[in-house]
């Protein structure tokens, strides 16, 4: 089933610490960025990319999707703040696109096409989907150090992105957060303060988000495990 996919890539990876954009450092020589840009041009349900960036990196990002042939791009829109900020100025480039729109952090570039597949799918069946892991810590609530209650782990989802939706129900939950001054750390969280229901599917534990400098080893660590197995 066709999709259209925003590409939130606007940040400035503070926490890396990288002293630029952690999207343009190289894994095996290729940037993340491109890493995960990839797997939409090589998908042939994705119809179309829409990139927001922050202004600083438009040179640089034109440059390496000329440079590795990167033809989906439909958009290049400037982020926002706020990644909310970056993914509602995506929204807005979709134009009169009526199906379901992905919204995938440039810095996941491990996600992998039959998830995506399944995401649509769930997200064309019932208005949202999407992706997680279940939680392999224990996790305790506390205040001031001091623990509150254990949580009942078996209920509890660690979300990863893509996270899809019917682009109605999309636009209508960033609308409404936009209005309430909402912000909220994934599309999930407007969606279901609308309120609408959201699917979970199951993805695996190597769709990291690259955060902090250590990522990057299990990065590395995630291409030689895919390369000795033929996938990458
Ligand atoms: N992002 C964005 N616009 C923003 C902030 C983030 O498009 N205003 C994008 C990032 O480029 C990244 C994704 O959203 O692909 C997830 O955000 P995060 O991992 O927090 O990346 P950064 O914001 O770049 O990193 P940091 O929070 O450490 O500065
Ligand atoms: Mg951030």
């Amino acid at each position: 089933m066709p999709y259209q996919v925003i590409i939130p890539a606007a940040g400035q990876g503070k926490r890396m610490g990288a002293g630029k954009n952690k999207l343009l450092l190289t894994l095996e020589g290729v940037p993340v960025l491109i890493h995960t840009l990839k797997v939409f041009e090589a998908d042939p349900e994705c119809a179309g990319i829409i990139l927001p960036i922050h202004p600083d990196d438009e040179a640089e990002f034109k440059r390496l999707l000329k440079e590795y042939g990167i033809h989906k791009v439909s958009s290049l829109v400037i982020g926002g703040k706020e990644r909310q900020d970056s993914v509602y100025n995506g929204l807005k480039a979709l134009g009169s696109f009526e199906g379901v729109v992905l919204v995938h952090d440039a810095a996941r570039p491990f996600i992998k096409a039959e998830t995506i597949h399944a995401l649509v799918e769930a997200a064309s069946n019932e208005g949202g989907a999407i992706v997680a892991v279940p939680v392999k810590d224990t996790i305790k609530k506390a205040v001031n150090s001091q623990v509150i209650e254990t949580v009942e782990r078996s209920s509890l989802w660690a979300v990863q992105t893509p996270q899809a939706f019917r682009v109605s129900i999309l636009l209508k939950a960033h609308n409404k957060a936009v209005s309430e001054q909402f912000i909220g750390t994934d599309e999930s969280s407007l969606v279901e303060r609308l309120p609408h229901q959201v699917a979970i599917i199951e993805g695996d534990y190597d769709n990291i988000k690259l955060t902090t400098p250590e990522d990057l080893y299990f990065a590395e660590a995630i291409l030689r495990k895919r390369k000795d197995a033929g996938m990458k």
